[in-house]
């Protein structure tokens, strides 16, 4: 059969040329348009990248019609369901799933990475008391890069997993010490008798006079969140990650970049603003406002946690979070007046026509912030959160990227639309 192309023609100049149409193992095929240049003179122009793909992936794939989200293949309800985030993080790492030997050297790899150089701890210390906790998480881990600078090849494949078991060991080691700086507690070392989640709760709650008291239901939640939130295919932070990683930055630089790509509320500072959004509706009636402001033109507001760049469907995660939402909820028999006004607002929301039109549908963050609310964990580090459980995908990304045949530094082109070329005029002759 002959092979699919489409041919592009321009219908000032009549020439054309004809470029490979790709199919991958799922998805929407692409046009290859590295040739468009030299072919026809003209380069694309795709603002916000909607229809762009920025490289091959065999990490993790989402329809965003159908509300699908694979890692590796295995669909996100099952990993939810069955998984740990750290087996996830394996297997976005490594593309299939451990065997047991291979899950407890993995376990262990990663527990040896957990501490990190004593001097880092005084970066914590150069903060304002109430720095936002991913101002801090920005600094500390693009120090972390300071102290693997020289000494790390990043084309080495082996030095690229010890880098990625890094990232992963210590992320919750330096979210912890951002909380526990704030609040003026003493920081707390990694404890290798304890699993993942349980260890960075120990780190951020236990009290320095106490045995720490692990609550199971707290830590499975948490884990389910670390899960839900581990990777999402090439989303702005991600994205961001892996043009930093093609000039062949630092890698521990590199995810500090993801990180400040995070932060916004477009995208995982959203967790925060759906929190600080429930609290200003305050109660039940003042919904309808709210959503009418987010429906008008005039008004800058959104609703925060609705809406989502790829799904135009319920968001997968969403749906597993609200379901994990309810029954943590009932099991620490927390009354949660926020969350009787999150479910409220998506009904109110999903029957309006506003939102029907346009897709508009919960993201996985509408609910993420409740669950973090029921853990104690305030409201500033909900993001913090986000990146701890991203950096996985975040540092899987960079690494099939920095072992991808086509690797070269990323460098969009533009449409320039500025002023046409003009002589300088000396300061005394401007009028
Ligand atoms: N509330 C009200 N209207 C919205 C919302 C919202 N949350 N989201 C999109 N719209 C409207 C837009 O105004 C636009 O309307 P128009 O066609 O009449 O102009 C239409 O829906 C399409 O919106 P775009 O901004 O073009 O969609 P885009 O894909 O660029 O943005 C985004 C996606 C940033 C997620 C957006 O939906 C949004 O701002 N949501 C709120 C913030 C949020 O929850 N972010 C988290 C995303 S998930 C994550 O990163 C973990």
């Amino acid at each position: 059969m002959r092979k699919r192309t489409v041919t592009i023609i321009d219908n000032q100049s009549g020439k054309s040329a004809e470029f490979p149409v790709r199919r991958g193992s799922y998805g929407a095929p692409v046009i290859e348009i590295g040739d468009l240049y030299k072919e026809l003179g003209m380069f694309t122009l795709d603002p916000g990248y909607g229809v762009t793909g920025s490289c091959r992936s065999a990490i993790t794939y989402l329809d965003g019609e159908h509300g699908v989200l694979l890692h590796r293949g295995y669909p996100i309800e099952q990993l939810a369901e069955k998984s740990t985030f750290l087996e996830v993080a394996y297997l976005l790492i490594h593309g299939e799933l451990p065997n047991q030997a291979e899950m407890l050297t993995w376990d262990h790899a990663i527990k040896m990475h957990g501490m990190t150089h004593e001097h880092l701890n005084r970066f914590y210390s150069g903060y304002r008391y109430d720095a936002h906790p991913m101002s801090v998480l920005t600094g500390v881990v693009g120090a972390v890069a300071s102290f693997y600078h020289d000494e790390m090849d990043i084309y080495d494949p082996q030095e690229r997993l010890i880098t990625a078991r890094r990232i992963i060991g210590k992320m919750p080691n330096l979210v912890s010490k951002i909380y526990r700086y704030q609040s003026g507690l003493p920081f707390v070392y990694p404890d290798n008798s304890r699993d993942y989640v349980e260890n960075f709760m120990s780190m951020m709650f236990s009290w320095p006079t106490e045995p720490f008291e692990i609550n199971p239901v707290a830590v499975r939640a948490l884990d389910l969140l670390l899960i839900l939130h581990a990777d999402h295919e090439q989303n702005a932070s991600t994205s961001t990650v892996r043009l930093a990683g093609s000039a062949e930055s630092n890698p521990f630089a590199c995810v500090a970049a993801g990180i400040v790509t995070l932060w916004g509320k477009s995208h995982g500072g959203a967790n925060e603003a759906v929190i600080h959004m429930l609290e200003e509706i305050g109660v039940p009636k003042n919904i309808p406002a709210f959503v009418e402001r987010a429906k008008d033109k005039n008004d800058p507001f959104r609703l925060m946690g609705f809406g989502h760049r790829v799904y135009k469907n319920y968001d997968p995660r969403a749906t597993i979070i609200r379901a994990a939402c309810h029954n943590l909820l009932d099991e620490m028999n927390l009354n949660q007046p926020l969350f009787e006004i999150a479910m409220e607002l998506e009904q109110l929301a999903l029957e309006d026509d506003y939102f029907i039109e346009r897709k508009l549908y919960p993201n996985v963050d509408f609910y993420s912030g409740l669950i973090y609310q029921a853990l104690n964990i305030p409201k500033q580090m909900f993001t913090p959160m986000f990146a701890l459980a991203r950096s996985a995908g975040w540092i899987a990304q960079w690494m099939e990227m920095m072992g991808d045949e086509d690797f070269r530094i990323g460098r969009p082109r533009q449409l320039y639309v500025g002023a046409e070329k003009r002589d300088y005029v000396p300061l005394a002759e401007r009028g």
